[in-house]
């Protein structure tokens, strides 16, 4: 368990208490990661990275990231320290929770280890400055495969490839030239694309045609859908992700930490337990994650403990005790 920063405390005590009552088999063992400067560099402290290999998987909470100075994104540290190369994110109604689609499934898969997100930036000459979007063949296969891969697990019938290759030649033009060899390999998959701009005013429009489809996208683009796919379900208090990786994986929620709402029992915690349903699932620990989600669904729709978010009044504790109560 990565507590986090900012609500990150709150929530993961609300996960622990949760999983207690439900007496999930789970030791968890907390690990810190404060930034520290290890030769010179800001890094994620050696404990931490130990446990995580240790123990395969781990939950994480938000870890607040300097805007425009500062350290490296500890989130971007782990997901690189890791190669935790696919970044899982559905985003599914609630049911009872009412919004403008209320059947929206939407599956979206993101690079996870480069793109805009690779770090290399330098300043030219003054007031010039280059921030380099990085795409290479190896890891844009391995997330695309992962993705057809994903689609077929999950019973989807269509993987779509987003992209920018009209403008990006080179890098998007690479990642889609990738994703047409590799869906070669998968031809009981659909295969297509769709420019990233249009996929945004389409999926805003109606979500609903994604509903069986798998989107696959490099790393930005993920970042920027998966939020605005959020918008459509009830916010980002209320989608999980899993950042996968080959030797070990990182569930945490999609959101951030939240300074503005930190320590007064105000978030909600939802996205992080979903996150941690999904790290069930991927434990293989299904019974546990049915009844956990069984229990969040219904107080969600039952809609008379919900938190400020989502239009209700409860504190994060009286939610969690809602929920205990639905086991
Ligand atoms: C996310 C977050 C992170 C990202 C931030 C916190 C670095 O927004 O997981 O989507 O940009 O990937
Ligand atoms: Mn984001």
């Amino acid at each position: 368990m990565i507590e986090g920063d900012g609500i990150g405390p709150e929530i993961s005590q609300t996960v622990k208490d949760i999983f207690s009552a439900a007496d999930v088999p789970i030791k968890w063992e907390s690990v810190d990661v404060t930034p520290r400067l290890i030769d010179g560099k800001t890094s994620i402290p050696q404990e931490a990275i130990d446990s995580v290999t240790r123990n395969y998987v781990a939950l994480k909470g938000p870890l607040a990231t300097p805007i425009g100075k500062g350290h490296v994104s500890l989130n971007l540290t782990l997901r690189r320290t890791f190669n935790l190369f696919a970044n899982v994110r559905p985003c599914k109604s609630i049911a009872g929770y009412k919004t403008p689609y209320d059947n929206v499934d939407l599956s979206l898969i993101r690079e996870n280890t480069e793109g805009e997100y690779s770090g290399i930036e330098h300043v030219v000459v003054d007031g010039v400055v280059q921030s380099i979007k990085l795409i290479t063949r190896a890891a844009s296969e391995r997330v695309l495969r992962f993705a057809f891969q994903y689609a077929q697990d999950v019973g989807r019938p269509k993987v779509r490839a987003v992209h920018k290759a009209t403008i990006m030649k080179m890098s998007d033009g690479l990642f889609l030239s990738i994703a047409r060899e590799v869906s070669k390999d998968f031809p009981d998959i659909s295969f297509d694309a769709e420019l990233r701009d249009n996929a945004c005013l389409k999926i805003v429009s109606d979500p609903t045609p994604y509903n069986d489809v798998v989107l696959v996208m490099p790393n930005l683009y993920g970042d920027i859908l998966s939020d605005m796919c959020a918008g459509l379900i009830g916010g980002l208090g209320l989608t999980p992700s899993g950042n996968i990786g080959d030797e070990c994986s990182i569930f945490e929620a999609v959101h951030g930490s939240a300074p503005d709402i930190a320590g007064k029992g105000l978030a909600n915690p939802t996205a992080l337990l979903l996150s941690s349903i999904m790290m069930l699932q991927h434990m293989g620990l299904t019974q546990h994650a049915d009844r956990i989600q069984g229990a969040i669904f219904k107080t969600l729709a039952e809609g008379k403990t919900i938190t400020g978010d989502l239009g209700g009044k409860a504190k994060t504790a009286e939610y969690a005790e809602a929920v205990i109560k639905n086991l």
